[in-house]
């Protein structure tokens, strides 16, 4: 595995996509992105203090792209246990592939097909307190338990939990993944509204289905998602 570290770089996953030779678990690491992105275009706050890394897992010819696309829950669940090996807290999983605590938003996650390669671009706040523009829907393991943690043992660890969740999809263990993730489904009950890039819709979370898309309860009727923006009905 080969490691490129930067104190400051525009964006980690870019960087792996740039790179002409590409080998797999390549692993960039940033202390500060000046171009951090997060997913649907838009920008990732990236301070000083977060752990911020893109590796690249390269694509296996006989996994389909639709099994391919499950890939963002594989991920979270990994980044969800990671974490929990660091500090143990009640994490939860917000479909698609973020991580919450205290019904704040903790990581954000954004995989990314280039050719033969997915990256696979993570962020997490931990050291970081100063939240910005996010204060109010986003925490840091910091400003949960006080304690500071060291950068590289998150990311480590994080990275060995994704090889071992990775190592059970390919081995044919979808259901008991996606059985861990339902038992932390953060939308699970709650209404909410799903934005596409024309429409809206109203309803209630149910489980994350063995396709990785979310039911919805819309009008007593079940509906099931695999794109769109969700955001909690409030009040
Ligand atoms: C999201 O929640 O929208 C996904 C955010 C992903 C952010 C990480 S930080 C490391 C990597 N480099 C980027 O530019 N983005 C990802």
């Amino acid at each position: 595995m080969r490691i490129f570290r930067f104190d400051e770089i525009d964006s980690t996953s870019d960087f792996l996509k740039r790179k002409e030779d590409k080998q797999e678990f390549d692993l960039a690491v940033a202390k500060v992105q000046t171009k951090g992105r997060g997913r649907r275009g838009n920008t990732w706050v990236s301070s000083q203090g977060m752990a911020m890394f893109s590796f690249l897992l390269k694509v296996d010819k006989n996994i389909s792209l639709e099994e391919y696309s499950k890939l963002p829950l594989v991920t979270g669940l990994a980044v969800l246990k990671g974490i929990s090996r660091i500090e143990n807290l009640d994490f939860k999983f917000k479909w698609t592939n973020d991580i919450y605590f205290n019904d704040k938003k903790l990581c954000g996650i954004l995989v990314e097909k280039v050719g033969e390669f997915f990256v696979i671009g993570i962020g997490i706040n931990i050291n970081n307190r100063e939240l910005g523009t996010v204060e109010n829907t986003a925490t840091s393991l910091i400003n949960e338990t006080g304690k500071s943690y060291i950068i590289d043992d998150v990311i480590f660890t994080v990275l060995d939990e994704f090889k071992k969740q990775y190592k059970r999809f390919c081995c044919g263990e979808w259901n008991l993944i996606l059985t861990e993730i339902n038992s932390r489904n953060y939308l699970k009950n709650k209404e909410i509204y799903i934005t596409g890039s024309s429409w809206t819709i109203l309803g209630q979370a149910g489980d994350i289905a063995s396709d990785g898309c979310l039911e919805v309860e819309i009008n007593g009727k079940k509906e099931f998602f695999n794109i769109g923006e969700v955001h909690i009905k409030k009040g």
